[in-house]
């Protein structure tokens, strides 16, 4: 099984090919991830809300995104995992931002970075690329940023703001990282991005003229479902069928219909 590398999601955008990109937390997760054939897994710092169950991606730590991600790397023989580096570990200056990212490579194994923001964050983003990290970008609507935009709404759909993310897009080609993400802008704004940078580019909430996609885990899997974006497809209601397992369980227990005869020494 070949493992995928920057170069390879490069390839694929210059030959036309789709990137999927999907969210793990753990290691029994990640197996099936992996295992499923999805290029990029991310350890999103959606671990935030999705595992924690806090409000904003805010609150999670430096040794919680690594926690999580030396999980998932255990778990992993093909895709690329990047690891989110979260918020109050890179924004001080490039010094930190240096030091949250050899931590995150060292104590992971995790393959890649990825960091909120463009011109503001573009000296940190060359000193992580100059230690032989790779960066991935993400611009648009970022979480980290959410207490600033006030609502999670799609962004960029004003021509300033537009603008602003197509320069940062630039920016951060020049820099250096291998991908950005776009998350929730209009469609065309995507597509211009897409167009107008030759590293690919990986919408969530951004339509379909871009040069791969990116899920949560488990909205994806329709277990966390009280959160339903118009972006957003469930390609299963894992949490109906969780809820049911479980259910019958509490009343075999009940019922002394669980262990059987078959399940005891
Ligand atoms: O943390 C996350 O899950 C993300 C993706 C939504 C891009 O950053
Ligand atoms: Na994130």
């Amino acid at each position: 099984l070949k493992k995928i590398t920057t170069h390879q999601l490069q390839e694929m955008k210059n030959r036309n090919e789709k990137i999927s990109m999907l969210t793990a937390y753990d290691f029994s997760m990640a197996k099936l991830v992996d295992a499923a054939g999805v290029d990029v897994i991310l350890v999103g710092d959606s671990a935030s809300n999705v595992m924690a169950g806090h409000e904003t991606t805010l609150p999670i730590t430096l040794d919680q995104m690594i926690y999580h991600a030396s999980a998932v790397v255990r778990a992993v023989e093909r895709a690329l995992v990047v690891v989110d580096i979260p918020f109050g570990s890179y924004q001080g200056n490039s010094s930190e931002a240096l030091r949250s990212s050899i931590r995150i490579m060292k104590e992971s194994g995790g393959h890649a970075v990825k960091m909120e923001g463009g011109a503001e964050i573009q000296e940190s983003i060359k000193r992580i690329l100059s230690a032989g990290i790779p960066v991935m970008g993400h611009l648009g609507l970022t979480p980290q940023s959410i207490y600033k935009f006030g609502t999670y709404t799609v962004r960029a759909k004003e021509e300033a703001e537009a603008e602003k993310l197509i320069e940062d897009a630039k920016i951060l080609e020049e820099c250096g990282c291998f991908s950005i993400v776009l998350e929730k802008i209009p469609a065309e704004l995507a597509k211009r991005v897409a167009e107008e940078v030759n590293i690919p580019i990986i919408g969530i909430g951004a339509g379909p003229y871009v040069d791969g996609q990116v899920l949560v885990l488990h909205d994806l899997l329709g277990i966390t479902t009280e959160f339903k974006p118009r972006f957003l497809r469930h390609y299963a209601r894992l949490d109906t069928i969780i809820t049911e397992a479980i259910g019958k369980y509490v009343g075999d227990v009940k019922n002394v219909d669980f262990p059987n005869e078959d399940e005891m020494y």
